[in-house]
């Protein structure tokens, strides 16, 4: 497309002195229309949109994807206001565009950056042909309670598995250089602490200590500050009293002067107008000038900054240089994208949508992102020289939206490969596949077809039962009070139990689920989360035992609702509870004076573990750990010490283990997490072999922030794990010493 080239504003010159060119040459009126984000799903956007980016009143638009309608919209802006600045275009693409990857829980339980990086930017690639030029990706939020929705859209309960995930996402989007074809700008939200609104509900409050803030919600937005994302977005919710996206202290102090980020901030969706919903003003003007003086230099999809603004301004209120500050941050993206030499997007310039790379990156990242909860009686893998007749019931086995999980506003059920259309491609006419839905939905209460689904379970050889949640019970708003299987999936398993044939359950959901009440009833347990679009074949290849299941665990599984806040990273109070002092409620009569004496924490009715911990995963073969050791007994703060064990696949399969490096500070000025994960590395064996694994650590990976909110190292004992699971029991110990 050979578009006359826009308004050369002397290209190759330093950013910032394009910046303060530009800058000179705007009015009030236009720089403030650079901080205004419109919503662009309508009919036409051009007719709709055209004279507020004639006049230049906009700087921003979302939920574009026709690169038609895009290329117009640039070309309004480009070639027909008074400057010619081009547009950013927004769009959540989150784990995918048309190619859509497992839900961002599932690519965390891969452990494998490499797979997240590569995922996101076959995503960019697709999203930048359809003109999306920045993406509301990658949601860094660490999310510990399993009931809210938007946990499908984080990498799960830790900090550091976040800030590794979260950190490989924003290179795949952005690339070597941003100015490539294909990258596009990446966007860390929600800043901060979302993950922990109270009772998992969304939007609700949240109160964090500020040494809570900085070990943990803090962590992955400062690993994303570090690699150089290019935007942050504020959260909805209220921060110990302030909702973010009028916190100066989380948007000023915090991100600017601690973490020195030069980015933009982005509000979240009228997230400014919000604050008087808030309580924290009274009205649309007070919240424009709460918002941007706390921080915020966009305002998405509200117009209290359109409005409020030139009068804040022109009154005092608001300083002009506070405006070329958030406007000179948006300017400097826009540069750094190369959008002033290219403001325009030709697609016969990026790959085919569902290119084989994109669909064997999303292979690749179902098959790693599976779980195997349980496999008992070798369940599996099917040996399917052993089976004459297979029974697939269950209500998401066939399901080609469904598998696609949360937030995939442009992938493309079409492109889907189901598990049903899956099985039946490796088992095609050796093996007979009766299949029975069961279930309308996996909400619907006892179907008539339980009956006919109990019929064709009882002649099989094996019943492969698929149960869960569909993608709409989980991602924004979407939060469940009670996070077990919904309707009658459980008297469905019942059902198939009484056949007594071996059962496989495979999950798809968007979270944790409360599996107590059937975890015995099932034989073995796949937990596939929403895998995207080559679930299916992933699913398959993992039942037939054509690859080996190696997805860990990255959010604990509860045994029931009443558990969570449970993580494993929880500390261990002065009362920890241990099976020598526990009581339950069935034998209350035993022995429950009301006494403190021999008392710890737990609750009378469940367990005090989880049903399944963070960093869980079986294979298909056995690894061993044994002589977990560190190289010194004692290391000073600056030096490094390294802790390895030896590990061996004794089972018969080749496979990949992900070894997981754990520690706990003993003693240090705050109280330090029971565990906390330090190092993860995907190790391949074959069967019987056996490898030495190292970590290094140095002294700063373990400081923690104090309660004078600064890093600090503090000598004294540690205790090092390193297993297959945060409850790994192989353990050493160090001293940092003065
Ligand atoms: C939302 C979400 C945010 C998303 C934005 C644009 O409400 O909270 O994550 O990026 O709107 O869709």
């Amino acid at each position: 497309m050979n578009r006359p080239k826009p308004t050369s504003l002397g290209a190759g010159q330093d950013t910032a002195d394009r910046v303060r060119e530009l800058l000179s040459r705007m009015t009030l009126a236009e720089k403030i229309g650079q901080m205004c984000l419109a919503e662009g799903g309508h009919d036409h956007p051009p007719a709709v949109l055209g004279d507020d980016l004639r006049n230049g009143s906009i700087g921003a638009v979302l939920n574009v994807v026709d690169v038609e309608i895009v290329n117009e919209l640039q070309r309004i802006a480009v070639e027909e206001s008074r400057l010619g600045i081009p547009l950013l275009v927004g769009r959540d693409v989150i784990h995918g565009f048309k190619t859509v990857l497992p839900i961002p829980l599932g690519l965390a339980a891969t452990w494998n950056p490499d797979l997240a990086r590569e995922g996101a930017r076959v995503a960019a690639l697709e999203a930048a042909k359809a003109g999306v030029n920045w993406t509301f990706a990658p949601m860094i939020d660490v999310s510990r309670d399993p009931r809210w929705g938007r946990i499908a859209e984080s990498f799960g309960e830790c900090e550091y598995l976040t800030s590794v995930m979260g950190r490989a996402s924003i290179e795949g989007f952005q690339g070597d250089r941003l100015t490539d074809t294909g990258s596009i700008a990446a966007c860390a939200k929600h800043f901060i602490g979302y993950g922990a609104v109270e009772s998992g509900r969304d939007y609700a409050t949240t109160n964090i200590p500020d040494t809570e803030l900085r070990n943990v919600y803090l962590r992955p937005f400062r690993a994303a500050a570090e690699v150089g994302v290019g935007s942050f977005m504020t959260s909805f919710s209220d921060l110990n009293g302030v909702p973010g996206t009028g916190n100066r202290y989380i948007l000023s102090d915090v991100l600017r002067d601690e973490l020195g980020y030069g980015g933009f901030v982005v509000s979240d969706w009228d997230s400014v107008r919000q604050l008087k919903i808030h309580g924290l003003t009274e009205n649309d003007r007070e919240s424009a000038y709460t918002a941007v003086t706390a921080g915020v230099d966009i305002e998405m999809a509200g117009d209290a900054f359109g409005n409020h603004l030139l009068d804040l301004v022109e009154q005092g209120r608001v300083g002009e240089a506070q405006i070329d500050t958030a406007v000179g941050r948006i300017l400097s993206i826009k540069f750094q994208l190369g959008l002033f030499e290219n403001p325009y997007t030709d697609p016969g310039h990026l790959p085919e949508m569902a290119s084989n790379r994109a669909l064997n990156t999303a292979r690749d990242a179902a098959l790693q992102s599976i779980v195997l909860l349980k496999n008992e009686g070798g369940a599996l893998p099917l040996a399917m020289d052993r089976l004459r007749s297979l029974a697939v019931i269950g209500p998401l086995a066939d399901e080609a939206y469904e598998q696609l999980g949360t937030w995939v506003f442009d992938g493309d059920p079409g492109l889907s490969v189901t598990p049903l259309q899956a099985i039946r491609d490796v088992v095609g006419d050796r093996v007979e596949l009766r299949y029975v839905r069961a279930m309308a939905n996996s909400r619907s209460r006892v179907g008539d077809e339980f009956d006919e689904a109990e019929k064709v379970a009882g002649a099989a050889d094996a019943v492969l039962l698929f149960l869960g949640e569909e993608s709409i019970l989980s991602g924004e708003a979407h939060c469940r009070a009670d996070i077990s299987l919904p309707g009658d999936q459980v008297e469905l398993v019942r059902r198939m139990r009484l056949t007594g044939k071996p059962i496989i359950a495979v999950m798809l959901a968007g979270r944790p689920l409360t599996l107590s009440n059937i975890v015995d009833d099932v034989d073995a347990i796949l937990f596939a989360w929403h895998p995207g679009t080559m679930g299916g074949p992933a699913i398959a290849d993992l039942l037939f035992g054509r690859e080996v299941p190696s997805g860990k665990l990255p959010a604990t599984f509860p045994r029931i609702v009443g558990q969570i806040p449970i993580y494993y990273s929880q500390k261990n109070g002065g009362k920890p509870p241990s099976t020598e002092t526990v009581v339950f409620i069935d034998d209350i009569d035993a022995y429950a004076p009301q006494t403190s004496l021999g008392m710890s924490a737990f609750h009378l009715d469940t367990h005090f573990t989880p049903l399944f911990p963070f960093g869980h995963g079986l294979s298909y073969t056995e690894f061993d750990y044994k002589d977990v050791r560190a190289s010194a007994e004692e290391i000073h703060p600056g030096g490094t010490i390294t802790v390895s064990a030896e590990l061996c696949n004794r089972g018969d399969r080749e496979a990949e283990e992900i070894v997981q490096l754990y520690t706990r500070d003993v003693a240090a000025s705050i109280t330090r997490p029971v565990r906390e994960l330090k190092g993860f590395r995907r190790v391949r064996l074959g069967p019987g072999e056996t490898t030495t694994v190292c970590f290094e650590l140095n002294s700063d990976d373990l400081s923690f922030y104090g309660q004078d909110g600064k890093r600090t190292v503090e000598p004294g004992l540690f205790h090092a794990w390193i297993g297959g699971s945060s409850d790994a029991d192989c353990r050493t110990r160090f001293r940092i010493v003065a």
